[in-house]
């Protein structure tokens, strides 16, 4: 008998309270150790920036998520090298090993970037 593993698109929402615990394990299991957040750092993320801190569900599963913000202050001579209005940096990214090269980081990168563009979500 063979086996395969169906695939279901997962939900991006933005975080919320509730999803705490699970952002933490995956930035515990997943980021460097420069990059991983603490609980207070998760809790300032979701104040400051919250149409950038975004969450991949999956059967009620966190399964990766996004956290970044907009750059401010970026010198008009690197927007017009980069032909850009506005600049996005991420500051953690992270996808559970078992679902990864399925599109989930792109999934959980296109909101922001739209939003950048002024395109609507
Ligand atoms: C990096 C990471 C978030 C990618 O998540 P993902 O859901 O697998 O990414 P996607 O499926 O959207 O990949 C999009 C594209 O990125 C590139 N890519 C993704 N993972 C890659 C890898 N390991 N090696 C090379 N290219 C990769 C590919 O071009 C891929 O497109 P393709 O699958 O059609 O070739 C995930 O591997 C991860 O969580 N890594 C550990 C944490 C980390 O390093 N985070 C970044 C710094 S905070």
């Amino acid at each position: 008998m063979c086996c395969y593993e169906s695939f279901v698109h997962p939900a991006i929402r933005r975080y919320e309270k509730n999803d705490g615990v699970a952002v933490l394990q995956l930035s515990q299991k997943y980021t460097s150790w420069d990059s991983t957040p603490t609980e207070a750092d998760i809790q300032g993320f979701y104040s400051s920036e919250p149409d950038f801190f975004l969450v991949a569900e999956l059967d009620r599963r966190i399964v990766g998520f996004v956290y970044g913000r907009e750059s401010k202050s970026v010198p008009d001579e690197a927007l017009r090298r980069w032909k850009a209005t506005k600049v996005g940096s991420v500051e953690v990214l992270a996808v559970e090993g078992q679902y990864r090269r399925r599109g989930i980081a792109t999934l959980l990168l296109n909101p922001p970037v739209r939003g950048l563009r002024g395109e609507r979500n």
